[in-house]
């Protein structure tokens, strides 16, 4: 497989306190990894440096054959990261679609993803697509979050915590979708808070705690109690 994201021994601060250290991270081609740990464990740290929104080494992190680990956050996004920030961060004032298309400026490819395919992939957001977003539902609004960023036709889809405060059968829904957008051909990270449910979703995880990498495989080669040890740490 090839890699096509990876992180070398990358450290994070804010400041003067560390919030990542030594992480080794890898992503393939067509793969999709979660990325668990606890509250505070640095997941949402570990998306925020791999899309330049924290400056890192030149060589911490890998991305396309290049190091991009001191690139800024546009250039990174135009070569085709994407992320699904923690809290979905809509433009409140605009449509569903102006949100869409805000996505698609400076797009990495032209393909797959546009306002006719999103739409299909979301039915509901067609039917409300001059609705104001503060309107709509928080399940509604979080496919508004994920649409927006496969308009950039991303390479790789970076998706914070996309299924918190939503009712159950409307986190089914979204995940159902996430084959569809791999079979797109986009990889994608997902940082969930709820493990079984990652497990089931990915090929591979890595597990977080206090800002190292406790625990990395594939979910059929682990235990419930490895995880658990790794999450916890006890
Ligand atoms: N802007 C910030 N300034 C200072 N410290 C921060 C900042 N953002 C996060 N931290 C700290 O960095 C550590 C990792 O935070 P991060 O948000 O990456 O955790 P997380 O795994 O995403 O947690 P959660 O599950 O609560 O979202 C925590 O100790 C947190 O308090
Ligand atoms: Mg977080």
């Amino acid at each position: 497989m090839t890699t096509l994201l990876a992180t070398h021994a990358l450290d994070a601060f804010y400041g003067d306190f560390q919030a990542l250290f030594g992480v080794d991270f890898e992503l393939a081609q067509g793969e999709a990894v979660a990325v668990v740990g606890a509250n505070g464990a640095g997941k949402s740290t570990l998306l925020k440096s791999l899309v330049g929104l924290l400056r890192n080494r030149h060589d911490a992190i890998h991305f396309l054959d290049h190091d991009i680990g001191d690139r800024p956050a546009p250039e990174i996004v135009r070569m085709g990261l994407a992320l699904v920030p923690e809290g979905r961060q809509l433009f409140a004032s605009l449509s569903v679609e102006e949100n869409l298309l805000v996505g698609a400026y400076g797009a990495a490819r032209r393909e797959p993803w546009a306002l006719d395919t999103v739409y299909e992939l979301f039915p509901v957001l067609r039917e409300r697509r001059r609705g104001n977003v503060a309107d709509m539902s928080g399940g509604q609004q979080q496919m508004v979050a994920i649409g927006r960023a496969l308009m950039s036709n991303p390479r790789v889809l970076l998706c914070d915590e996309i299924s918190l405060g939503l009712a159950p059968v409307i986190v089914e829904d979204i995940y159902r979708l996430i084959p569809r957008i791999r079979a797109g051909g986009t990889s994608v990270v997902i940082v969930e808070q709820d493990v079984a449910r990652a497990l089931r979703t990915v090929d591979r995880f890595y597990c977080l705690q206090e800002g190292r990498v406790t625990l990395a495989g594939r979910p059929a080669d682990v235990s419930f109690d490895d995880v658990r040890k790794a999450y916890f740490g006890a």
